[in-house]
C-alpha cells in the first residue's frame, strides 16, 4: 500500500521544507485537501489554486499530486486546478450533479478523474462511473479538518469497491485505484491494507510533533511489512 501525506495539519509558514522532507522520505505523491468555506460542515477555509500551482514549482513534475475538492462547484472550477498542475481531481460525488460528464471532461483535459463519498454515503452512488474512473477515494472521517477517529465502519463500503475493481480489471477493465482517507496511522494502517486499499491518504500520523516525516513513515511501512 502506497502512503500519500495530506498537507492539512502542517505548518504553513515552513510548508516548503516540509515538502522537502516528505520526499527526501521517497514519498511521491502528494494529497491536497481543498476546502472552499462552505460545503464541509464545519465550513472550513483550506488553500486553493494558487498555492498548487507554487507547490508543483518547487516539486517538479515526476511528483503525483492529486486535489480533494471539498467544494460546491467543482464542476464549475476543476480547469483552474488542472491550470495548478494537479495530475488526479477528486470530486465529492455528493457535491456533482452530472458526473459522466465531468469524468469525459477531466480525461479530455489530460488529468485523471476520480470520485470520492463520505462515510454515509451509499456506494452505488459512484458504482455505475466506476469503468471510468482512475481513482475511488472513500472518506473514513467526516471531512473537514485533520487529526479525527478513522471510523472503522467504513470496512465494508472499501471492501465493496474492491470486489468491483478486482472484477473489472479481471474483465479486462481500468485498473480503478482504491484510497482511503481520514484517520490513518501506523497503528490501523495493515487493517486498511488488509482490505484492499491501494493507497492511503496519512495527514496528522506523518506530519506532526512526535517525530520526522521519515520517522514516521518508517513506522507505517513497518506495520505494513515494507521495507
Ligand atoms: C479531511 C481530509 C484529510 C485528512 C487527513 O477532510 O480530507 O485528507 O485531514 O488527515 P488525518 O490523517 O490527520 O486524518
Ligand atoms: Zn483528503
Amino acid at each position: 500500500m502506497e502512503i500519500t501525506p495530506s498537507i492539512l495539519t502542517a505548518d504553513f509558514t515552513r510548508l516548503g521544507e516540509t515538502l522537502d522532507d516528505a520526499l527526501q522520505a521517497g514519498i511521491r505523491w502528494i494529497h491536497l485537501d481543498v476546502m472552499d468555506g462552505n460545503w464541509v460542515v464545519n465550513r472550513t477555509i483550506t488553500f486553493g489554486p494558487a498555492l498548487i500551482r507554487s507547490i508543483r514549482d518547487r516539486l517538479g513534475d515526476n511528483i503525483i499530486l492529486d486535489c480533494h475538492l471539498m467544494i460546491t462547484n467543482a464542476e464549475e472550477t476543476w480547469p483552474q486546478y488542472v491550470d495548478a498542475g494537479v495530475n488526479l481531481v477528486i470530486a465529492h460525488i455528493e457535491a456533482v450533479k452530472d458526473p459522466a460528464t465531468l469524468i469525459d471532461s477531466l480525461h479530455d483535459a489530460g488529468v485523471q478523474a476520480g470520485f470520492v463519498l463520505n462515510p454515509d454515503t451509499p456506494v452505488d452512488t459512484i458504482l455505475p462511473y466506476l469503468q471510468n474512473l482512475d481513482l475511488v477515494l472513500v472518506m473514513s472521517v467526516i471531512p473537514g479538518k485533520g487529526g479525527q477517529s478513522f471510523m472503522p465502519e467504513v470496512e465494508e463500503k472499501v471492501r465493496c469497491f474492491r470486489t468491483a475493481i478486482d472484477q473489472q480489471i479481471s474483465d479486462g477493465g481500468r485498473h480503478t485505484r482504491l484510497m482511503i482517507d481520514g484517520g490513518i496511522k501506523a497503528h490501523n494502517a495493515a487493517q486498511v491494507a488488509n482490505w484492499g486499499v491501494d493507497i492511503a491518504v496519512v495527514g496528522s500520523g506523518l506530519i506532526n510533533h512526535k517525530g520526522t516525516i521519515a520517522e514516521n513513515l518508517a513506522e507505517i511501512h513497518h506495520e505494513l511489512g515494507q521495507a
